[in-house]
């Protein structure tokens, strides 16, 4: 393990999104999916996933991206999604159940470690599940063993919060009113982790991957439609690094920091509703 390997490994990331994360991610579930299928679409797309192929979704969460993936690779393909989280791999069990989706499986586990049967995915794909782990280079290490020779990786990951006002704006906002926070580690596994596509590249490279580039999306994230701006800050101030931050303020800080996230999407609240940029890598290589 490197020397920012924690002696725990993964615990912390596994906890927290057994926790509070589980109960938001669930919760909006539906509205995390219209605000990702834009750029969802995108990786989709780039990940080309085709009939027979075996797929393996990395921190595949309430699953969207396991059922889209399952009806691109058809019923002599499978995927396997794998996450660490219990209450977010049971929506996504539902959600295969309810499609019928014979070719689909969750398993709940620590992707950074799982003995996979080596040798046997065509693709490794994720939507924004593989910036959380102590240890990058051994994960990916671990992931690549699963892959057969020549196999693709695809994930989307994202860019620096500068880049995505969808989560910059609000977080502003709030910060402007909390108590001066702990300097941030860039590099720390959380949202942001892979914003530095040279340290990504790195990563991979040491990794044992092939071919590493990571490519830049600017997509728009609707965060709510016409007249609903109480909705894009109830989604703005639950979901994300945001929500970790005023989950641990006292109510009347959280209150006016929820009010002031209102007051700064207020500029952005159109005929459309309020839709934001987002920025994102898409990362590919090759095992
Ligand atoms: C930001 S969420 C993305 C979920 C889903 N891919 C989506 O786009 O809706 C990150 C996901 O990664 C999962 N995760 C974090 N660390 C993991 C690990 N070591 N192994 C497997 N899954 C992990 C979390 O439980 C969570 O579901």
């Amino acid at each position: 393990m490197t020397d920012a390997a924690s002696q725990d490994g993964n615990a912390a990331q596994i906890a927290y999104w057994n926790d509070r994360a589980a109960v938001t991610w669930t919760a909006f579930q539906t509205h995390l999916d219209a605000v990702f299928a834009p750029l969802t679409a995108i990786a989709v797309k780039a990940a080309a996933p085709a009939p027979n192929e075996h797929v393996i979704d990395i921190g595949c969460g309430c699953g969207a991206t396991v059922l889209e993936l399952a009806r691109r690779v058809g019923p002599s393909g499978d995927v396997l999604g794998v996450d660490v989280s219990e209450p977010m791999a049971a929506r996504a069990r539902e959600r295969i159940a309810s499609e019928n989706l014979a070719n689909a499986h969750v398993l709940v586990s620590d992707a950074a470690t799982h003995d996979f049967p080596p040798g046997g995915a065509d693709l490794l794909f994720s939507r924004f599940g593989v910036m959380f782990f102590t240890d990058p280079t051994a994960a990916f290490a671990n992931l690549r063993r699963a892959m057969r020779p020549g196999g693709r990786l695809l994930f989307a990951c994202w860019r620096p919060l500068a880049d995505n006002a969808w989560f910059s704006l609000p977080l502003d906002a709030a910060l402007a009113l909390l108590p001066p926070q702990p300097p941030f580690d860039p590099h720390a596994p959380g949202p942001y982790a892979f914003a530095d596509a040279e340290r990504v590249r790195g990563i991979l490279t040491t990794a044992g991957w092939r071919d590493p580039d990571a490519v830049r999306h600017d997509v728009p994230m609707r965060l709510s439609g016409p007249g609903e701006r109480d909705k894009a800050t109830e989604f703005a101030t639950r979901v994300g690094p945001l929500a970790r931050l005023l989950a641990e303020a006292d109510p009347d800080l959280r209150a006016a920091a929820c009010q002031a996230v209102a007051t700064a999407l207020s500029p952005h609240d159109g005929v459309d509703g309020i839709t934001l940029q987002g920025s994102i890598w898409l990362v590919s290589a090759r095992a």
